[in-house]
């Protein structure tokens, strides 16, 4: 595979090949030089047309640690903002000889649409697009609850996960339904009426709007940023009622089973979907899926760029 658009293209087989580099990988970041030589020479454009922190830090840590050149564009502040296309700014970044392009953006659909055309031979790699996918905050999801749940080096089947929040807007909730079915997993979906998509019905999942029934079954809650920057009044019940419906607070947590985790992509709006109380405990895995974002997409971007090996079965034994 050239590209990473959706957690559709992924097999079962792809996604564990992904998840078992990403171990490797992360064995990485245990050494004092936390460096490996394999994509020297290369360069990775990280593309993005919206905000980030997580996603753009970590993609940038990755290809560093894989000794890539890394370019880093920001929309704002270049000319993008006087009306240049995503074709001439594509153009550009091929002249230049990008290798990779890590592209977030607000439309859903670029990825696909900078993949599929022919002004730029890179890799494209969906850093998140519009309300549609986020594959990668997907796989360092997998990983974590894998982790958690299941063990490395096995697939998460029979876990419960429960996803819950504004599912309308959330490209990270229809990543993750579609790479944990994937995986084995069962997934339910708890959110407002108004805050499902429409077709939600043919997602491979359940839907429930009672998150206390769902919780006690649950092995790992995944709860989601209400995006207010994409919500129209209409959608939206008062803040108070929202959190008191749909937010994870102390009481809820102690009603999970013992071994279940508390999940949260990032960036949080604490008080709303979750109180600082459940964002800070032991049991929310938020920082720690950061960390494992870098070395999910260390093995992204070394499956995609470098070469055609099936894995990275001795990362360790590259010399540093
Ligand atoms: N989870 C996530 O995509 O965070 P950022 O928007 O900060 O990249």
């Amino acid at each position: 595979k050239r590209h990473l658009i959706s957690a559709a293209d992924l097999t079962r087989d792809d996604a564990l090949l992904i998840l078992d580099t990403a171990e490797e990988m992360a064995r990485v970041a245990d050494r004092p030089i936390k460096k490996l030589p394999t994509l020297r020479g290369r360069t990775v454009v990280n593309l993005f047309f919206e905000d980030s922190t997580r996603t753009r830090i970590s993609f940038e840590a990755a290809a560093k640690r894989l000794s890539a050149d890394v370019i880093n564009f920001s929309a704002k502040g270049s000319s993008v903002s006087k009306g240049e296309s995503l074709k001439d700014t594509a153009l550009t970044l091929e002249a230049m000889g990008a290798d990779a392009v890590v592209l977030r953006h607000h439309s859903s659909g670029a990825p696909h649409r900078l993949a599929t055309s022919d002004w730029i031979s890179a890799s494209v790699l969906n850093a998140g697009d519009g309300t549609h996918e986020h594959p990668t905050q997907a796989l360092l999801d997998a990983f974590t609850m894998r982790r958690h749940l299941s063990g490395v080096g096995r697939d998460l089947e029979g876990r419960h996960v429960t996803i819950v929040g504004d599912i309308l807007h959330s490209r990270v909730a229809r990543s993750n339904v579609l790479l944990l079915t994937t995986l084995g997993a069962r997934v339910t979906l708890v959110a407002p009426p108004t805050l499902l998509p429409i077709g939600v019905g043919q997602w491979p999942c359940e839907v429930s709007y009672d998150l206390d029934a769902v919780l006690k079954t649950s092995d790992a809650v995944m709860m989601l940023r209400v995006q207010r920057e994409r919500m129209n009044a209409a959608y939206f019940p008062t803040e108070r009622e929202y959190a008191r419906r749909y937010g994870l607070d102390g009481l809820r947590m102690a009603a999970l089973p013992e071994h279940a985790v508390v999940m949260h992509p990032g960036p949080m709006n604490r008080g709303m979907e979750i109180t600082a109380e459940v964002a800070d405990s032991p049991r929310c895995t938020a920082v720690e899926q950061v960390a494992n974002g870098v070395s999910t997409r260390m093995a992204v971007l070394y499956l995609l760029l470098g070469g055609s090996e099936p894995a990275l079965s001795t990362p360790a034994e590259v010399p540093a």
